[in-house]
C-alpha cells in the first residue's frame, strides 16, 4: 500500500488580504449585506472584477455557491475564491462550517497547496475561539482526499494543503488560534477515521485495526491499549463477537483503549463502544451484490471510537473513558455461523441467530458487557446498525436511542454544536418484547417493521444498569449526497466531533 498520505495543516495569522502570497484566497460573501471595507479594497485592486461577477449574475452569494476570480498579478494571491454565505439573518455557525469546507474542497480541486481563508466582516460578539475551531475542522473536512491507492506521479498528485485563517487584528487572531489548536486535533482525527473506513476490507481487517489502535495508543500520551485476540475472546466466552467472526480467515478482535487522567471529573468511567465490522457481506444470509462494497464502511462506529480516544488524550480532557471496539469480519465460509445457531454471549444470555446479517448487535452485546465489567456506569455505542434507520431518516441524521433522558439531551446538544446531527427514535418495552426468543433468551431479529427500533432494543438488553445511548449511524456512514458539494464521496468519519464535544462538556 502506498504510504504517502495527504496532509492538511491550518494556522491563524494576522495578514493583509492583498499582500498574502497564496494559491487561493477564499472570501465569504453574504448575499444581502454590502461589501466590507476589506472586500471593497480588494475589488478596487482587481479592477472591479468582484462587482462585475455579481453584476453579470455569475455569483449571487447564495449559500453553497462559489466562483473563482483570477487576479492576474494585481494582488499577491493567484486566485480569489468567492464563497456564498447566503442571507446574513439565516447564518449560523454551521454556515461557517459548510462554507469553509467548500473553500478547502474547491482549493484542492485546483490542486492548490496554499489556501488563505479571510475573515473580513466585523463579526461583533463572535466567539472567535469557536469559529477558529469550526473553520479548522471544516478545512480538514472539505480538503480531505482519500488517495493512497492513486498511482499518479507525485508532481500530479496533491500531497498537502497548508491553510491559514487571516484577520487584520492580532488579538482576534490569538483567540482564533486557540480554536485552531483543537480544530487541528479533531479534524485530523476525523480524517484518519475516514481513511480507516475508506480502506478496502481486505486491507483493513480486525487484526490490522487492532495493530493500528496499538500504534496510535503507544504514540499518544495517556492512552493504553489491550487487545483480545480470538483465543482470548474464546477464553472469556465472548460468544457474540466470536460467532460473527468465525466465518473469516481474519479472526475477530476486541480492542480496549483506556484513558484515565488523574484529574478526571467522573468517578466511574464512560464507555464508548464501537461496531467495527471491517466488512459485512451479511454472512450466510448474504447481502445482494449491488452496493455491497459499501459495507467496508461498517466499521464507522469503531473508527470514531478509536479516533475520539486519540482526540481526548491530545486535548488532555479531564474525563475517564474506555474505548471498546468490537472488530470482526462477517463472511460466509465452511465455518460460518448459521441461521438457527444459538450463541451464548459474554453476558450469559443466549441468542438465536435468525439472520446472520444482523451481526452488529451481536458483537456489541459483548462490548457492552465488557463496559460493565470495566465498571462503566455510562455507555454510548455507535453502530452502522440498520438499513431501516437510513429508510427512516435519509442520509442526513443518525438515530438516537437511549434509556436515560439526561444522557440523550447531552448527546443532542453535542450533536447540535458540532453539526453531526442526530434524531431521537423510541427505546421502549414494545420493541424489547419483539426481541424475546422462543427457544433462547433473545432472537437477533424481529419482524421487518421498525428494524432500527428492534435493533436498538436488542442492544439495550445488554446495557441494563448503565445510562446508555445508542447511535445508529448507518445513515451517515458515508456520503454520495449531491447536496453536499464540498466533500469527497466516501466515509465522512461521523462521530469524532460529536463524541469529543460530549466528553468536553463533562463536568
Ligand atoms: N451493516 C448493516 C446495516 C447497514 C445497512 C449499514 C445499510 C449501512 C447501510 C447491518 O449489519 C445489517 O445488515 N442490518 C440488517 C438487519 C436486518 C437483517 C434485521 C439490515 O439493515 O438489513
Ligand atoms: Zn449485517
Ligand atoms: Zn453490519
Amino acid at each position: 500500500m502506498a504510504k504517502e498520505m495527504f496532509k492538511i495543516d491550518v494556522k491563524a495569522q494576522k495578514a493583509d488580504a492583498a499582500k498574502i502570497k497564496t494559491d487561493v484566497l477564499a472570501i465569504g460573501v453574504f448575499s444581502d449585506v454590502k461589501n466590507s471595507v476589506i472586500l471593497d479594497v480588494l475589488d478596487k485592486k482587481l479592477g472591479g472584477a468582484i462587482t462585475r461577477l455579481k453584476k453579470i449574475g455569475d455569483f449571487k452569494a447564495a449559500l453553497g455557491s462559489s466562483a473563482f476570480v483570477y487576479t492576474n498579478g494585481k494582488i499577491a494571491a493567484e486566485r480569489v475564491l468567492l464563497i456564498g454565505f447566503g442571507e446574513q439573518k439565516k447564518a449560523t455557525m454551521d454556515t461557517f462550517r459548510q462554507t469553509a469546507a467548500k473553500a478547502a474542497f474547491e482549493a484542492v480541486n485546483v490542486k492548490a497547496k496554499k489556501l488563505a481563508v479571510l475573515l473580513h466582516y466585523e463579526e461583533k460578539d463572535a466567539n472567535f475561539e469557536k469559529l477558529g475551531q469550526i473553520i479548522t475542522e471544516a478545512i480538514h473536512f472539505g480538503g480531505y482526499r482519500y488517495n493512497e491507492f492513486m498511482t499518479q506521479k507525485t508532481d500530479e498528485k496533491i500531497t498537502s494543503l497548508s491553510a491559514v485563517i487571516i484577520k487584520d487584528n492580532q488579538s482576534v487572531v490569538n483567540k482564533i488560534s486557540k480554536g485552531v489548536f483543537a480544530g487541528q486535533i479533531i479534524g485530523q482525527a476525523q480524517n484518519f477515521a475516514r481513511t480507516l473506513c475508506n480502506r478496502p476490507g481486505s486491507v483493513l481487517y480486525p487484526a490490522e485495526l487492532a495493530a493500528i489502535a496499538k500504534k496510535i495508543s503507544a504514540a499518544t500520551k495517556g492512552l493504553s491499549c489491550t487487545i483480545f485476540d480470538d483465543k482470548k475472546l474464546a477464553a472469556k466466552k465472548m460468544g457474540g463477537i466470536l460467532g460473527v467472526g468465525q466465518g473469516s480467515v481474519h479472526k475477530p478482535r476486541m480492542i480496549i483503549i483506556k484513558y484515565s487522567p488523574r484529574n478526571a471529573k467522573n468517578k466511574e468511567p464512560i464507555a464508548l463502544v464501537g461496531k467495527a465490522i471491517t466488512f459485512d457481506t451479511g454472512g450466510i444470509s448474504l447481502k445482494p451484490a449491488a452496493d455491497m462494497h459499501e459495507m467496508k464502511y461498517d466499521m464507522t462506529g469503531g473508527a470514531a471510537v478509536l479516533m475520539t480516544m486519540q482526540t481526548i488524550a491530545k486535548l488532555k480532557l479531564p474525563v475517564a473513558v474506555y474505548g471498546i471496539i468490537c472488530a470482526a469480519e462477517n463472511r460466509p465460509d465452511g465455518g460460518s455461523y448459521l441461521p438457527g445457531d444459538i450463541l451464548t454471549t459474554y453476558s450469559g444470555k443466549t441468542v438465536e441467530v435468525l439472520n446472520t446479517d444482523a451481526e452488529g448487535r451481536l458483537v456489541l452485546s459483548d462490548g457492552l458487557e465488557q463496559a460493565k465489567v470495566l465498571k462503566c456506569k455510562t455507555a454510548i455505542d455507535l453502530a452502522t446498525l440498520t438499513g431501516a434507520c437510513v429508510v427512516a431518516l435519509g442520509k442526513h441524521k443518525a438515530g438516537l436511542f437511549s434509556n436515560d433522558d439526561k444522557l440523550a439531551e447531552k448527546i443532542k446538544s453535542a450533536a447540535k454544536e458540532t453539526s453531526e446531527p442526530v434524531w431521537p427514535l423510541p427505546y421502549e418495552q414494545v420493541y424489547i418484547d419483539e426481541m424475546k426468543g422462543t427457544i433462547s433468551d433473545l432472537k437477533n431479529i424481529a419482524s421487518r417493521w421498525g428494524g432500527s427500533c428492534t435493533g436498538a432494543a436488542f442492544i439495550g438488553e445488554f446495557a441494563k444498569g448503565m445510562a446508555w445511548a445508542h447511535l445508529d449511524i448507518a445513515p451517515v456512514s458515508d456520503t454520495s449526497d449531491p447536496m453536499k458539494k464540498y466533500v469527497q464521496p466516501g466515509s465522512i468519519g461521523f462521530g469524532v466531533r460529536l463524541l469529543t464535544e460530549f466528553l468536553r462538556n463533562i463536568k
